[in-house]
């Protein structure tokens, strides 16, 4: 086994391709497939058979509320996809609800803390959720419900695993395989297999060192494990297939962790004029049962 760090340079592809994406591009991205026409929530309050068939084969579903659902009714409809994970990251309770409801709130301006960064206006680097996690406690959904979708222009962004994966050689691929973050409590490869998909578990961690391992029995260089990373990293931020969620009241999003990685574009947060109309999204993760 050989051990390393990956540390990002300001040269890297990824580091010009990540700051147009999520902090420059002032462009709305396309919407996910499907998206333009969110399915109703059922009578019931069920999920429709539709809309669970369309999660299952796109990884990504939108339904259209009269009105966000209060809490124990959007609990409710997460705990028909599986078991929902509790908040415990002390950085993040304040904004917890029923142990298990995030409030996405922006309520600071820009900050390098990055415990603050998702209540703020900055951008979120492409990520899949909880990734450091072992496999049993990283979540396969991430139900998002927009109670407000403020006044700037911070998008969801997704990137489709796929096509990153299809990006990277079959090499690069292989050392990704057997490679894992350092860290305790058995995390998982960076890239694995669900059936026949290609499935990361990984953050850009951007300017923070990256701990690594890698268990091959070839003989693979700490060098060739870094360059695998880098180039992961250029192939997430690579413009193509990327898609974007503009929110609206009432949207309600569901996103299979084992499909796309996920970001968030800049907004706009003003300490000076803090407005009422401040972008507030609630968060289940949800792990199958
Ligand atoms: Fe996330």
């Amino acid at each position: 086994m050989i051990e390393g760090s990956f540390v990002e340079r300001a040269t890297d592809r990824h580091v010009r391709l990540r700051r147009h994406l999520l902090r420059d591009g002032r462009q709305a991205l396309p919407m996910p497939a499907g998206f333009d026409r969110p399915f109703p929530l059922g009578l019931d309050g069920e999920l429709p058979q539709h809309a669970l068939a369309r999660l299952r084969n796109r990884g990504a579903v939108a339904l259209r509320l009269d009105e966000p659902l209060p809490a124990h009714r959007f609990t409710a409809l997460g705990a028909r996809l599986g078991h929902a994970i509790a908040e415990t990251d002390p950085a993040v309770l304040p904004y917890v609800e029923n142990e298990v409801i995030l409030n996405l709130v922006s309520r600071h301006p820009e900050t390098d803390d990055v415990a603050v960064q998702p209540f703020a206006g900055n951008f979120l680097s492409l990520h899949s959720e909880s990734s450091g996690q072992p496999l049993p406690r990283q979540p396969r959904y991430i139900v998002l419900m927009c109670h407000e979708p403020g006044e700037g222009t911070a998008q969801t962004v997704l990137v489709p695993m796929e096509a990153v994966a299809d990006r990277l050689s079959d090499r690069q691929l292989a050392v990704l395989s057997h490679t894992r973050y350092q860290r305790a409590g058995a995390p998982s490869a960076i890239l694995r297999r669900v059936g026949v998909r290609p499935v990361f578990s990984f953050r850009d961690f951007m300017a923070q060192p990256l701990a690594w391992c890698h268990q091959s029995p070839d003989g693979t260089g700490a060098d060739t494990v870094d360059a695998a990373i880098r180039a992961l990293l250029a192939a997430m931020y690579t413009p193509d297939g990327v898609v974007g969620v503009r929110w609206q009241r009432g949207l309600l999003v569901v996103i299979d962790n084992t499909f796309f990685f996920h970001g968030r574009t800049a907004g706009r947060v003003s300490a000076t004029h803090p407005t009422p109309r401040r972008r507030h999204l609630q968060r289940l993760r949800i792990a199958e049962v």
